[in-house]
């Protein structure tokens, strides 16, 4: 296929022209559209047994894989808040409510440093990386037996059949988001140990327990005959399919138009903003194909809010900061260790983008026109970005940890320190010399557009979403085999986006 906005970008003077030409070539039913998206793009061809399916689903509400039992993947990927959690920055284990509501309660050590992804057509074989910085890629020749390049390096199990099974893996081993804190349940615990592989065992044991979870891999794996077979890795790949199947999203006016291979299917103003985005405002030069995104990694200066996803302890920064830790999110960076990946992200699929909310890496913009006009001049919107009141909401109690290994003491922080604890989330956008950093390495050359194109623009967005994406809480079980509440409650039909 050819990429159009690729020689767009080549040549300048064409741009009008070719976007023209685009816009009629495709009225007329020309060729220049990404493929419509079939079964056949997506892991199981779109279609996992009814076993691996039903099992994955109660799985994925289920708050038994989190250490202390009181989390679940949909409580951040919820089906009712476009497959993420409605917040900038979400709350982990220890967190009360759903969605926008969801907030510290007095169980939170930290926030979640990053936005929760949504989730939408993850289960697309053309992904090539997992997260906002690709930090799990497939690797077939690569040094671990698992074939996959990842944080867990060759301590993540073989047997995971697809990039997605992969990441299943992952967020059962975060303190902040599944696992909890050393001593407060013993697969926190071992993962502050770095012991990944007992922490995995520790909760497939949990699985092997119970019957009812023991019948379903026995329908939905051949390699388990008895519950002892039960490992994690059989429940990440249960999650796979669970998560391709019901986040599967292709029920757009886009897709209307991908089938029709015809843009003219759109309203008037949509094709004025796909003319846009496929030519003079450039777009697709990033957010391609029928997911729209490149799956490649840009630093386009979005602003970073939050505690910052660094890279531990560094004694320079502690004198020049007074936190122990880096704050900053250098992105691709933190994978690659190379110059040029500094501060570059993932490209994001706009898929339902106008129900994914907050957005950017670290849920910066709660306002999608203000996402979009941070792209036309991405370090002036830096330099004038200020974080709005109840963007990052404050935290009831701050609970801290003192100690080591598994005899931490957690207790409330002193009102000294609490200051210090709120500062950290605005210390990236005050500091003058992380600011810069983050200019510097901005990629995107500015672009003038009118209010008008704009609004053409931002109309054609919304030609992404899926009328069936606004509430999928019929997905949430009644009950799952643990027996503890599933996560998140259910939205009535209408009420949630
Ligand atoms: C506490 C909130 C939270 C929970 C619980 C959680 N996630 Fe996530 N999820 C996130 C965040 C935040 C990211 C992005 C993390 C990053 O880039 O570092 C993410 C990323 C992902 C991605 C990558 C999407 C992409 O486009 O690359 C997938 C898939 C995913 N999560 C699935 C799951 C599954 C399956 C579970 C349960 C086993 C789960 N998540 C539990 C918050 C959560
Ligand atoms: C140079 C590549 C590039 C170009 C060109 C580009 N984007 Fe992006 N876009 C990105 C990246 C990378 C992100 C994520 C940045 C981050 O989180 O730090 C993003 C984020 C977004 C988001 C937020 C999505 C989310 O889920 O958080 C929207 C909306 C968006 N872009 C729309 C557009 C529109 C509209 C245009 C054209 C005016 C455009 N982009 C041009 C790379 C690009």
């Amino acid at each position: 296929m050819t990429d159009l906005s690729h020689s767009l970008r080549a040549s300048a003077s064409l741009r009008i022209t070719t976007a023209a030409v685009l816009l009629m070539g495709t009225a007329a039913g020309g060729t220049d559209l990404p493929h419509p998206l079939a079964d056949t793009d997506f892991l199981y061809d779109g279609a996992p047994s009814e076993a691996l399916f039903a099992l994955g689903r109660d799985l994925f509400f289920d708050p038994i894989l989190s250490g202390n039992r009181n989390i679940s993947c949909g409580t951040c990927h919820d089906p009712a808040h476009g497959s993420g959690d409605g917040l900038a920055l979400g709350f982990g284990t220890g967190g009360e409510g759903f969605g926008p509501d969801r907030h510290a309660g007095t169980g939170v050590t930290a926030r979640v440093p990053r936005n929760a992804q949504p989730l939408w057509n993850i289960g697309a074989r053309e992904y090539v990386a997992m997260f906002h910085d690709g930090r799990l890629e497939p690797d077939p020749d690569g040094p671990f037996p698992s074939g996959y390049w990842s944080p867990a390096r060759e301590e993540l199990p073989e047997g995971l059949d697809s990039l997605l099974a992969a990441q299943a893996m992952f967020p059962v081993l975060s303190p902040v988001e599944m696992a909890g804190w050393s001593g407060s349940n013993p697969v926190g615990t071992a993962v502050a140990q770095d012991r990944a592989p007992d922490a995995w065992d520790l909760i497939a044991e949990r699985l092997q327990e119970l019957p009812e979870y023991a019948a379903q891999f026995e329908a939905a794996f051949d390699d388990v005959t008895e519950p002892e077979h039960i490992t994690f890795t059989h429940a990440a790949r249960a999650l796979a399919a669970f998560q391709t199947t019901a986040f599967r999203s292709t029920d757009s006016p886009f897709d209307t138009a991908l089938q029709a291979n015809d843009l003219s299917v759109l309203s008037p103003d949509a094709q004025r903003g796909a003319a846009l985005f496929y030519g003079d405002a450039a777009c697709a030069g990033c957010h391609s194909g029928p997911l729209l995104t490149d799956h490649g990694f840009h630093a386009i200066a979005v602003p970073q809010i939050g505690p910052g996803k660094g890279h531990g302890a560094d004694t320079t920064y502690f004198a020049a900061s007074g936190f122990p830790d880096r704050l900053e999110d250098e992105g691709r960076f933190r994978v690659t260790f190379d110059p040029d990946d500094l501060f570059r992200f993932r490209t994001p699929s706009l898929r339902n983008v106008t129900l994914t909310g907050p957005w950017g890496h670290s849920g910066a913009f709660d306002d999608l026109e203000q996402m979009v006009r941070h792209h036309l001049d991405a370090v002036a919107s830096l330099e004038t970005y200020e974080v709005q009141p109840d963007t990052l909401p404050a935290f009831e109690t701050i609970i801290t940890r003192r100690g080591a290994g598994s005899t931490l003491i957690f207790e409330n922080l002193n009102p000294f320190r609490a200051g210090a604890f709120a500062a950290r989330d605005g210390f990236v956008q005050a500091s003058d010399q992380l600011r810069t950093r983050i200019a510097a390495a901005s990629a995107i050359e500015p672009i003038a557009l009118s209010d008008r194109e704009i609004a053409d623009l931002m109309t054609f967005l919304a030609t992404f979403t899926d009328p069936t994406a606004h509430n999928r809480s019929d997905l949430v079980p009644a009950t799952v085999p643990s027996g503890l509440a599933p996560q998140p409650t259910p939205q009535p039909q209408g009420v949630a986006d």
